[in-house]
């Protein structure tokens, strides 16, 4: 009798790979996580190294990944991966929170027009994305550029090494600002704009599509981008529940059934990984990011810091955070916002720094929530997801900050268990996305807003909402 079939997802995050090996009926049966680290050789920017991505996963597939059906891929979004003819890696990647190209994005608006931007591609230029890296590049190091044959996107590197295809997905080609997202393909027009290559790009697929095969013949996946993945992974594959994902960033995405730009391009208007759907979502650059930024400076275990912050009340007697470590996207746009603890007094202990830290993060949440209200979206309830999604504490504070009930789904790995299910419709498991979510994603538990914090930050908000203005005049050093 054949062996039942194994779908692996692996998820190319910021911080490191996480493989997941899920059965057929949705069941996590392994995982394997792989370290590796972010360098930031200058203020604001964040690059790493292609090849360390790849020698993760190779280990993160040899424990999880030896009798695979199908494999999925998804990953941070955003990165540029440069390679020469013959695949050589050119240069260390610059990832989605690098903000160097704040000339580049401006460059790119006067080309393009703003307005003709937003309608070719959804979406305004941001400093995260890969279409100004590109032009940074050509600007700053033009011998590396020079030799540039072939641009990719993280996961499509590890794809590349993986099967020799080179190939994206829909929902992760969205995020170069190189994408027609109405149309789910390149934009001749924007590449036009830019005088850039239409040879250097992968082909795109949808997401479910098989893009290759390993040496060993296991089809692959197109994939996702982390956000799509993550959304699918719990159960976000229609309008309907928003995802809440906080990771390295913090995420709130809805599912949206037809494209739909905001004219002034507020939220990211992308391709869904689910075909013929699109999504809109407000991205904080530092979510978790903040929370393991205080971790590492004080030095503690993240259950103390979390214990110590249960301590303290809403609000934490004055002391605010604003979440602003790696500038922000959603909704300042700003690649020179900076963090800053305000209202701080003698009574103040670490516990009260990390209750501020998770709160301001909240807060931050509540503006894409908002915004995407505005858009018309309906958001009674949210899927929760990333490694900050691992704190009760600061689930309840997202839930009150919100006004809205979290659900906690069975397999709570995010983008790696979509990408797996993802391979499951690849490998034929599923005869579609639809139905590889129906099948597999089970809500498990659920954090209801506290009533009495959730009157209180409705309080704190206003004061959230006046940090990023009072702040912005000081922001350069
Ligand atoms: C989404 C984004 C981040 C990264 C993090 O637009 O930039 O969520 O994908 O991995």
């Amino acid at each position: 009798m054949a062996a039942d079939p194994t779908f692996v997802g692996l998820d190319v995050g910021t911080t490191g790979v996480k493989a997941l090996a899920v059965s057929g009926r949705g069941d996590v049966v392994a995982r394997a996580e792989e370290a590796y680290a972010l360098s930031t050789p200058r203020p604001g920017w964040a690059e790493q190294d292609p090849e360390d991505w790849w020698r993760a996963c190779e280990r993160a597939l040899a424990r999880v990944g030896a009798s695979a059906t199908a494999i999925g891929l998804s990953g941070q979004m955003h990165g540029l991966v440069v390679l020469d003819g013959d695949g050589r890696v050119l240069r260390p990647a610059i990832l989605w929170n690098d903000q160097r190209t704040g000339a580049e994005c401006e460059e790119i608006e006067r080309r393009v027009g703003r307005e003709r931007l937003v309608a070719l591609t959804g979406n305004r230029a941001l400093t995260g994305f890969t279409a100004p890296k590109l032009l940074w590049l050509r600007e700053h190091e033009p011998e590396t550029y020079a030799r540039v044959a072939h641009v990719l996107l993280p996961k499509d590197f590890v794809r590349l090494r993986l099967t020799g295809a080179r190939a994206s997905d829909v929902a992760d080609a969205s995020g170069t600002l190189l994408f027609d997202v109405a149309g789910r393909r390149w934009s001749d027009e924007v590449l036009a704009a830019l005088e850039l290559p239409r040879a250097w790009l992968p082909t795109v697929h949808e997401s479910p599509a098989v893009s290759g095969a390993t040496g060993a013949g296991v089809p692959v996946a197109a994939g996702a981008g982390d956000q799509a993945a993550g959304a699918l992974g719990v159960g976000v594959d229609r309008p309907g529940p928003v995802s809440v994902a906080l990771g390295t960033s913090g995420v709130v995405f809805a599912a949206l059934p037809r494209f739909a730009a905001d004219s002034a391009a507020r939220v990211h208007a992308f391709c869904h990984a689910v075909p013929g759907r699109w999504h809109a979502m407000g991205v904080m650059l530092s979510a978790a990011g903040s929370l393991a930024w205080l971790h590492d400076a004080l030095a503690a275990p993240y259950d103390e810091l979390l214990a110590e912050a249960a301590a303290w009340p809403p609000g934490a007697e004055g002391v605010a955070f604003a979440p602003y470590l790696a500038g922000e996207r959603t909704p300042h746009a700003d690649p020179e916002a900076r963090g800053a603890f305000v209202g701080l007094s003698l009574r103040h202990d670490r516990g009260a720094l990390v209750r501020a830290v998770l709160e301001g993060v909240a807060f931050g949440l509540r503006d894409s929530l908002d915004l995407l209200r505005e858009l018309g979206v309906e958001a009674s309830v949210g899927r929760v997801s990333g490694g900050g999604a691992r704190s009760e504490l600061w689930l309840r504070i997202v839930a009150s900050v919100l006004g809205i009930p979290l659900e906690r789904t069975v397999a709570d790995e995010g983008a790696a268990y979509g990408a797996a299910l993802l391979a499951g419709v690849a490998g034929g498991a599923f005869g579609s996305v639809e139905e590889a979510v129906a099948r597999c994603v089970r809500v498990r538990a659920t954090v209801e807003p506290d009533r009495e914090w959730q009157r209180a930050y409705d309080e704190l908000y206003g004061r959230f909402r006046s940090l990023y203005g009072a702040l912005r005049p000081l922001q350069r050093a």
